[in-house]
């Protein structure tokens, strides 16, 4: 038997086998092309039909399979499923991503990373979607567009504009804090296996008696922390714009599984109203002194994506995939995310995304959605009788066991800021003036006084006061550094 007929035969999407994949069907070995050759236009068709809208924000991303495993028992403070017992696993799916590039972006470039986690619990999915920054640059999602807008192109020049951003950040103090990571060694890590991973906001716990506890969810990353600097990463673009995926996808094939450790902080319910900083400021860490780092478990990434596009591009992660023993928070940006991925995976995907095997659950479903567009598994009701509900002819019913315990709120219903007497200043003071180091400083203004290359001069000194107030050495640092860049700019003249 010859090797190829031991091969696959080749088909049309309707299954007939075809005869030859070499040359369109004319009239004459010279003349145009037979309208009826429906091989060659099915071909065309579906290459025009090969893409699909990309992400909006974190276009660029790698990602890959593996195992979430608990190693210590948080069973006080969550009845999550996930959680159920120290040693069991649960298969996942990460996704990383730059935030602001398009989708051909280079890897290398200084940017906030996205640090999206898929858990296939038998309870459901839950999606952690969150980034390789504690905090984030606003704290009101009606600014969270206007904020993207200023990372994204310029309506005329369709270049990215320095001016945009620093105007929007100089008119938007708390972003400070966000800016100062992002401008510091953490703002480029050498790949997605050196850096932290962070849910952000507060989420809820609550836990078999119906206790809830606030929480925050860490992942500190068991390869340490490596970064590039702006040179180092220049240098690697010229090489290469995808040193990311080269890393990851490398690393995993050869065996070399990236593991993060995952953490919790825990803030009893009514601590929320004690606290000198807003705990649902998604701008706010919670100190760690005040709310100690607890230990849960640990994920390892141990299998690459047989296709990149089904597996990747169309993973879907959202904040709405919770599951019973974890919940919202009232921070006003997680209440917007609940609405704005679900949204944007039936813009970018279609309405039966979840369906789509990298986004469907590992345990039962039962609904009662029905039918459009796309629909292939058919019924879901778990009985054909029963297309509506309630129905007395079999179809899957509610488990009131699952229902979240009352949130407590009060207040009345404005437009209304953040809790008042915010400081805005002090976390990036203590970033700036404690945590970070002379070196680590030192780079820092240098990141920034880059990133202040052509941007408007009385919106840098809008912006300057914030750090000023932050701390005049940061303010001076970075006065300091834009000096020494524009004598050496002078010098080359
Ligand atoms: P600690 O002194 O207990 O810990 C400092 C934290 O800063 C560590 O988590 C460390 O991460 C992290 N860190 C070190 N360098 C950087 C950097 N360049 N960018 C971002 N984070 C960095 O801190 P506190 O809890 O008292 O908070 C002090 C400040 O540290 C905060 O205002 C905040 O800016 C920052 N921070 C705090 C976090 C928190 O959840 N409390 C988390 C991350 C940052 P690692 O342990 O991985 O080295
Ligand atoms: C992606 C909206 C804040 C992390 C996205 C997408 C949208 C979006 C529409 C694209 C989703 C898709 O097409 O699949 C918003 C809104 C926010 C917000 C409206 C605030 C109101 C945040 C914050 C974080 C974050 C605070 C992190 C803590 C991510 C990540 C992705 C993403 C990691 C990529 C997920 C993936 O890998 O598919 N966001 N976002 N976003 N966002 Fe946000």
């Amino acid at each position: 038997m010859s090797q190829d007929t031991l091969r696959p035969r080749m088909t049309t999407t309707a299954g007939a086998p075809i005869a030859s994949n070499q040359h369109t069907e004319t009239a004459g070995d010279r003349g145009p092309v037979l309208m009826q050759d429906y091989q060659l236009l099915e071909k065309l068709a579906h290459q025009n039909r090969e893409r699909i809208p990309e992400r909006v924000v974190h276009a660029k991303g790698w990602g890959a399979f593996g195992t979430f495993t608990v190693t210590h028992d948080i069973t006080q403070y969550s009845c999550a499923s996930i959680f159920g017992a120290v040693g069991k696993t649960t298969p996942m799916l990460a996704r990383f991503s730059t935030v602001a590039g398009e989708m051909g972006a280079a890897d290398h470039e200084r940017d906030v990373r996205g640090f999206a986690l898929k858990f296939y619990t038998d309870e459901g999915n839950w999606d952690l979607v969150g980034n390789n920054t504690p905090v984030f640059f606003v704290r009101d999602p009606l600014k969270f567009p206007d904020f993207i807008h200023t990372q994204k192109r310029h309506p005329r020049t369709n270049l990215r504009s320095a001016t945009a951003m620093w105007d929007f950040w100089g008119q938007v103090p708390e972003s400070l804090h966000q800016v100062t990571i992002l401008m510091s060694d953490r703002g480029l890590p050498q790949d997605p296996t050196f850096m932290d991973g962070f849910g952000s906001h507060t989420y809820s716990f609550w836990n078999k008696d119906g206790e809830r506890f606030w929480v925050k969810f860490h992942f500190k990353t068991q390869q340490g922390h490596r970064h590039y600097t702006n040179g180092e990463a220049a240098e690697i673009i010229g090489h290469t714009r995808e040193g990311y995926q080269e890393a990851l996808f490398g690393k995993i094939e050869r065996g070399e599984f990236p593991r993060w450790t995952m953490y919790v902080q825990i803030m009893p319910e009514l601590d929320a109203e004690k606290t000198p900083y807003d705990p649902f400021d998604l701008t706010k860490v919670w100190p760690h002194g005040d709310y100690p780092l607890i230990e849960v478990g640990q994920f390892e990434l141990n299998r690459n994506a047989d296709n990149y596009f089904a597996q990747i591009e169309q993973a879907a992660f959202s904040p709405s995939n919770k599951v019973r023993g974890i919940g919202y928070s009232p921070d006003k940006m997680l209440q917007a995310r609940v609405f704005s991925y679900a949204d944007a995976h039936r813009y970018r995907l279609g309405t039966h995304y979840e369906h789509l095997p990298v986004n469907a659950p590992k345990c039962p479903v039962h609904h009662y959605h029905k039918d459009g567009q796309m629909n292939f598994f058919g019924q879901v009701t778990g009985n054909t009788d029963a297309y509506y509900e309630p129905n007395s002819r079999g179809g899957a019913v509610e488990d009131p066991s699952f229902a979240e315990p009352p949130l407590r709120l009060s207040g009345v219903a404005a437009r209304q800021p953040h809790r008042q007497l915010i400081d805005d200043y002090e976390q990036p003071r203590a970033l700036h003036d404690r945590v970070l180091n002379d070196e680590e400083r030192a780079r820092l203004y240098k990141n920034i006084a880059a990133a202040m290359e052509g941007a408007d001069e009385d919106v840098l000194e809008r912006v300057l006061v914030h750090f000023e107030r932050i701390s005049p050495a940061y303010a001076a640092g970075i006065r300091a550094a834009r000096a020494e860049k524009a004598a050496h700019r002078h010098a080359a003249e």
